[in-house]
């Protein structure tokens, strides 16, 4: 399989229009397109602003950022498609479907879906569309995060995967590559394990929401850059880790439903950022502040890799 030159990325979201940049800002031609008018028309003025942020040049980046109206001259001379659409299994299914279709026989179909397995939203590939089927999950912001975790499915062909981890890896990604297709992959079952116990712990009235960003902030968060959790647990030593695990364990939440601390935000109106009020409340420029904060520490950190 010859190296994907031609990327495009269908839905141009949150995600859709960081992940276009972070392949135009390596050099690659990226075909993007959205079903909301208004997204597409925005398109280029969002990368600009992440670009002048970083101190880029908006310039020689946007031009490699073709933006269509039609599916059809997004994917039709496609090396690899990414689809970032919302995160509803029937429209990721039939959308694939379509993709399948219309992009060339040979190029990489993938999905950027945050937990639905990849094998699910293939149901309706014919066998050889599934082959040339897998998960590329990004990580928010795509342009600044290192991360794509490759998804295999039991039907994936080892040369697309291979090929989409050298492309990632080509575009200064950090790919890994996920051996089976589990809810969630690795990442956001590590992440939404802690969120979990977060939400428990306020539920039972051990803490607030803020004490916990305190913790996890001023404690392991500080060493999680340069230490992950199986270091560190072959740091102390796997004995005491055992001991800990045998006293804790037990009493950890295993709920398998949603915490009622989000049902009861959620039923007042108060969703988070976007809603001045979440866990905590926020004003507009205090939301903003914390995507500034987030995007020049991540530059921070990426200047030292
Ligand atoms: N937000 C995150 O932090 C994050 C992180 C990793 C992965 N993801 C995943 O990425 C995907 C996109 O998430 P997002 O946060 O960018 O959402 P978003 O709502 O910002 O963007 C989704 C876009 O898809 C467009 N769209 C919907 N149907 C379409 C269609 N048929 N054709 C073309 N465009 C269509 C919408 O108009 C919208 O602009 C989801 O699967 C999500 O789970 C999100």
């Amino acid at each position: 399989m010859h190296a994907p030159r031609v990327i495009a990325v269908v839905g141009a979201g949150l995600m859709g229009h960081g992940i276009a940049q972070a392949f135009a800002e390596a050099g690659w031609v990226v075909r993007v397109t959205d079903a909301d008018p208004a997204v597409r028309d925005t398109v280029h003025a969002r990368i600009a602003r992440n670009l002048e942020e970083a101190g880029g040049s908006p310039p020689d980046v946007l031009a490699r950022v073709d933006v269509a109206a039609t599916l059809a001259d997004t994917v039709g001379d496609a090396d690899l498609v990414i689809e970032s659409v919302f995160e509803d299994v029937g429209l990721k299914q039939s959308l694939l479907v379509e993709l399948a279709g219309l992009a060339p026989a040979g190029a990489i179909l993938a999905s950027n879906t945050s937990v639905i397995p990849i094998s699910r939203l293939g149901e309706r590939l014919v066998e050889e569309d599934r082959g040339r089927l897998l998960g590329t999950h990004w990580w928010n912001p795509p342009h600044l995060m290192p991360l794509v975790e490759v998804v295999r499915t039991a039907d994936t062909r080892q040369d697309v995967v291979e090929a989409v981890v050298a492309l990632l890896r080509d575009v200064g990604k950090e790919p890994v590559v996920v051996h089976k297709d589990v809810t969630g992959f690795i990442g956001n079952r590590l992440n939404q394990a802690m969120w979990r116990e977060a939400l428990a712990l306020i539920d039972a009235g051990v803490c607030d929401a803020a004490t916990i960003d305190t913790v996890v902030k001023s404690s392991f968060g500080l060493r999680l850059p340069v230490l992950g959790p199986m270091e560190n647990a072959d740091l102390i030593g796997l004995d005491l880790t055992r001991s800990l695990h045998a006293l804790l364990f037990p009493d950890l939440d295993r709920s398998t439903a949603p915490s009622p601390v989000l049902d009861a935000a959620i039923a007042r109106g108060a969703t988070g950022m976007k809603a001045g009020a979440g866990l905590r409340r926020w004003t507009g420029a205090e939301a903003e502040a914390v995507r500034r904060r987030l995007d020049a520490h991540l530059r921070r950190l990426n200047a030292e890799r």
